[in-house]
């Protein structure tokens, strides 16, 4: 061949790879995991300010934990396809919890099987001696899931391992004597979120066991010992118990502290499908158990859940958040495995919640877990309006042009008329999000949000019951291209709930009533995109 015919012969092939690279864009092709935001992030339904990867398919975060400067964040990852599949850990990480930069796949399949759901820690005094230069390393403990035993009809297939890295969570080892936590012989056994338990200066991971929780202690990470088990008589039982948390808040307002412990459970949540309900209680380093004043609520099937919408799931929180901070910050998978796998987004599937900081609130109506939105949301706020107060008695429009926003709105509480605040588009699809005095409960109706057919379990009014009285409804509103977050009376009832309206919502108004309603203030501002 003369050299002619070589360069026309490697421009045909550039070609040739040119076009094919092409044709799979339009559907989603091996992911490029360069360490950069990948991609344009402008999609259809593609949220803006929310955590969602790059492309195919993520469920559950797991591993959050901050080490200098640096907030990681892994999820439940299938780089293969947009449904669900051999569970990889996918990785990124942010310096303020808003803007974050995708790093390459940390944790892989393996011979025990699947990555499935679980935390890390910075071990500081290198009990597991598996640090590296007098550092301790940052520690991830997952559980190992065995398809191919599950398929012989074991019930052994899930068990607890750990993995390492001495570089910032870049680069990961297994440990060589996977898994550390060996199965009983129990079915769903999965799920580890470790802590460190500063009193008896051991490792804690509780983890679920079917239809409860399951405490192991461990000096070293590696060699655990069985300790209790919490949960059968109390809580939901609906479904499966999945992604568990246990963590020390001071009490709102005083020096009190308590344990929060996190359930998450599916099927059996409060309007279908996935969700977490909570406990409080007190923790002495091997055994939860209840407080007197929040055991009446969970007793007898009854739950008390983190959110009462249908899009918040196996949410938990950060670990090694510097005392000087002291927040407990909370990140859940913004879906319901009623319909996560269907839903019309193209190249990815699923988004994560804004984070939120979880309160511990104690008052007349007991102990009580409020979210609000992380304050460093404030600095995506631009183009802030106040609304004066007023009465209104026609339909008043409050925001237009605005596809992600942030919606402050208080008003007094009405004797009789429903308020609705309704989020649309120019097709004519909308959102209503209210509150029902009658029935006392706030609600988000997705019956009109756009797509619906892909699940008959998708569209439709969710309801949230409140159990308090207050003298005005504050309603603080996230809005994204594909979800709305409500953080009622300063996150005491908190409910999410995707949707996939085309074009997105960038309307709100409140709607007219027959009786008037008062405004008391309000504050609208956009919010701009992260990526
Ligand atoms: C919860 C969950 C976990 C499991 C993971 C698998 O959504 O089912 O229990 O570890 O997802 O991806």
């Amino acid at each position: 061949m003369t050299i002619k015919s070589i360069s026309l012969f490697i421009r045909i092939c550039f070609l040739a790879i040119l076009i094919s690279s092409c044709k799979s864009n339009s559907s989603p092709g091996p992911l490029l995991n360069s360490g950069k935001n990948i991609g344009p992030y402008n999609e259809p339904y593609r949220p803006q300010y929310h955590f969602s990867p790059p492309a195919h398919w993520m469920n559950d975060p797991n591993g959050m934990v901050y080490l200098d400067g640096e907030y990681h964040l892994f999820y439940q990852y299938y780089p293969d396809s947009t449904v669900w599949g051999p569970m990889h850990w996918g990785h990124a990480v942010s310096q303020d919890l808003i803007h974050w930069e995708h790093l390459p796949i940390a944790l892989y399949p393996d011979s025990l099987g699947y990555i499935f759901s679980g935390s890390a820690v910075i071990d500081s005094l290198n009990t597991s001696g598996l640090g590296d230069n007098g550092k301790g390393p940052m520690i991830a403990m997952y559980t190992s899931h065995s398809s191919e035993k599950e398929k012989s009809g074991s019930t052994q297939f899930e068990n607890q391992s750990i993995a390492y890295s001495n570089d910032r969570g870049r680069t990961w080892k297994k440990y060589k004597d996977n898994p550390v936590i060996s199965n009983p012989g129990i079915r769903d056994f999965r799920d580890t979120k470790v802590i460190w338990h500063e009193g008896t200066k051991k490792w804690v991971v509780v983890f679920a066991a079917t239809d409860h929780l399951t405490i192991y202690t461990s000096p070293d990470m590696k060699h655990w010992t069985h300790v209790s088990d919490f949960g059968k008589e109390y809580g939901n039982h609906k479904g499966v118990w999945e992604c568990p948390d246990l963590f020390p808040v001071l009490v709102e307002n005083s020096r009190e502290v308590k344990w929060v412990l996190l359930q998450s459970i599916n099927p059996g949540g409060p309007n279908g499908g996935s969700a977490t309900q909570y406990f409080v209680g007190d923790f002495d380093g091997k055994k939860f158990t209840i407080d007197p004043a929040f055991e009446n609520k969970v007793k007898h099937g009854n739950a008390v859940w983190v959110d009462q919408g249908k899009d918040n799931y196996a949410g938990v929180t950060w670990s090694g958040i510097p005392a000087s901070d002291g927040r407990s910050i909370f990140l859940g998978w913004m879906s319901n495995w009623q319909y996560a796998e269907k839903v019309p987004s193209t190249t990815w599937r699923s988004a994560n919640t804004i984070p939120r900081e979880l309160i511990l609130e104690k008052s007349t109506y007991g102990y009580r877990l409020k979210s609000l939105p992380i304050k460093e949301l404030d600095s995506l706020e631009t183009n802030t309006r106040t609304l004066p107060a007023a009465t209104i008695d026609t339909s008043l429009l409050i925001m237009e042009h605005n596809p992600t926003a942030r919606l402050e709105l208080t008003f007094k509480k009405p004797r009789l008329e429903t308020i609705t605040i309704r989020l649309s588009n120019t097709a004519g699809e909308y959102c209503d999000i209210g509150y029902d005095p009658a029935n006392q409960t706030y609600f988000i109706d997705r019956d009109h949000a756009g797509k619906k057919d892909f699940s008959n379990d998708f569209s439709g009014r969710q309801v949230a019951k409140i159990d308090y009285e207050s003298s005005d409804i504050k309603f603080l509103l996230l809005l994204d291209h594909a979800s709305v977050e409500l953080f009622a009376d300063r996150g005491r009832c908190v409910m999410t709930a995707i949707f996939f309206p085309s074009p997105p919502f960038d309307k709100a108004e409140i709607i007219k009533t027959n009786e008037s309603i008062a405004l008391i203030e309000g504050k609208i501002s956009a919010l701009k995109r992260i990526w």
